[in-house]
């Protein structure tokens, strides 16, 4: 007897030992294609943490809600089933809402100034906005400014009225619909293609990289270039799970996603361009774009939206996204330069 139990100690401490000495396994996972700016982050992400931790770390990378779709991801990972996620600004508001700011519409004028917002000791705050939860943020990656899309030329706020629209499961998105007198639905991205197809909704908002990887150019027959807000990412992880990682592998990992978000955030300010001149050459939806003066009147309609979550994100953080519209004073200079090169190129 005494020597059975002796065995099995021997058998199970072998065992516990064959089990710790494996790599540490990470699932990473996210709900877009590999070539977004957001599936190219991810697979730098593998392909650095295995090089700097080498037989230390394994990175399992799983795109298109092949693992959890955007309803069930963020459960995964408070429950230890997912290590890693990177969702849309907009899928946070049960755990925060303060990072609801990033929804509101026409509050940033482009891509870089949402990047100096991001950056700033307030954009930076919210990586911890959430550690109440059990969730850590490390960083932001960006995809896009986004676009309205419909089976109907959208040219003013007038045109979208009574239509359905996809939104991510954002109550301020919710709420900028409405206040177009539209009808928004909360429905996973993996269902948005089958929505859009099938006339389930009439229209949707997305960023030019989401637009051609998931066809949605091929359901809709316009596509205004309205750019009213933001579908950006903030990279998590359950904060338990990464507290009890041993320091060095913290280390390897906190270089590797640093790098790694880096990399996705080139790719998103060097492919935006790329990803819409793929949609306008496929010509399959007709690319709408705004006057000054609709563009404003978009900006008018949806406007009250912020009065209403003002209390919720906090003032004193939208000050600072609005401050960060404002261009740093050199690269003022070479946009005054370009503009002024470019007029009198125009002129000649
Ligand atoms: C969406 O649901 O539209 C986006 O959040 C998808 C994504 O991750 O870009």
């Amino acid at each position: 007897m005494k020597l059975l139990s002796v065995l099995c100690s021997a058998l199970l401490l072998s065992l516990s030992l064959s089990v710790s000495a494996g790599p540490i396994v990470i699932k990473y996972s996210h709900v877009v294609a590999d070539a977004t700016p957001k599936g190219q982050a991810a697979l730098k992400f593998k392909e650095l943490a295995e090089k700097k931790l080498p037989g230390k770390v394994e990175v399992q990378v799983f795109p298109n809600s092949q693992l959890f779709g955007d309803g069930k991801e963020m459960e995964a990972l408070l429950l230890g089933d997912v290590q890693i996620l990177a969702p849309s600004l907009a899928k946070f508001g049960k755990y925060t809402k303060k990072i609801q700011i990033f929804d509101l519409p026409f509050l940033f004028d482009d891509i870089d100034a949402v990047g100096r917002f991001q950056n700033s000791a307030k954009g930076r705050e919210l990586f911890t906005s959430m550690t109440d939860k059990g969730i850590v943020g490390f960083g932001y990656i960006h995809n896009g400014m986004k676009h309205f899309s419909a089976n109907k030329p959208l040219r003013t706020p007038a045109d979208a009225k009574g239509l359905k629209f996809r939104i991510q499961a954002s109550d301020v998105l919710e709420a900028q619909f409405k206040a177009l007198d539209a009808n928004p639905q909360k429905i996973a991205f993996a269902e948005v293609y089958q929505a859009l197809q099938s006339g389930v909704v009439d229209g949707a908002e997305n960023p030019w990289a989401n637009i051609y990887t998931k066809k949605f150019h091929e359901v809709q027959g316009y596509i205004t270039e309205s750019g009213h807000g933001v579908l950006d990412y903030m990279v998590i992880a359950n904060a338990k799970w990464w507290d009890g990682l041993p320091a060095d592998v913290k280390k390897g990992l906190t270089e590797a996603m640093e790098e790694s978000i880096a990399y996705g955030n080139k790719v998103a300010l060097t492919e935006d361009d790329d990803f819409k001149a793929k949609v306008v050459a496929d010509n399959k939806a007709k690319l709408i774009q705004l006057t000054a003066a609709e563009k404003q009147q978009w900006r008018d309609a949806m406007r009250p939206v912020w009065a209403k979550f003002e209390n919720d994100i906090g003032k004193d953080l939208i000050d600072a996204a609005l401050a960060a519209n404002a261009k740093p004073k050199a690269e003022k200079k070479k946009s005054d330069k370009k503009a002024k090169s470019e007029h009198k190129s125009e002129k000649k």
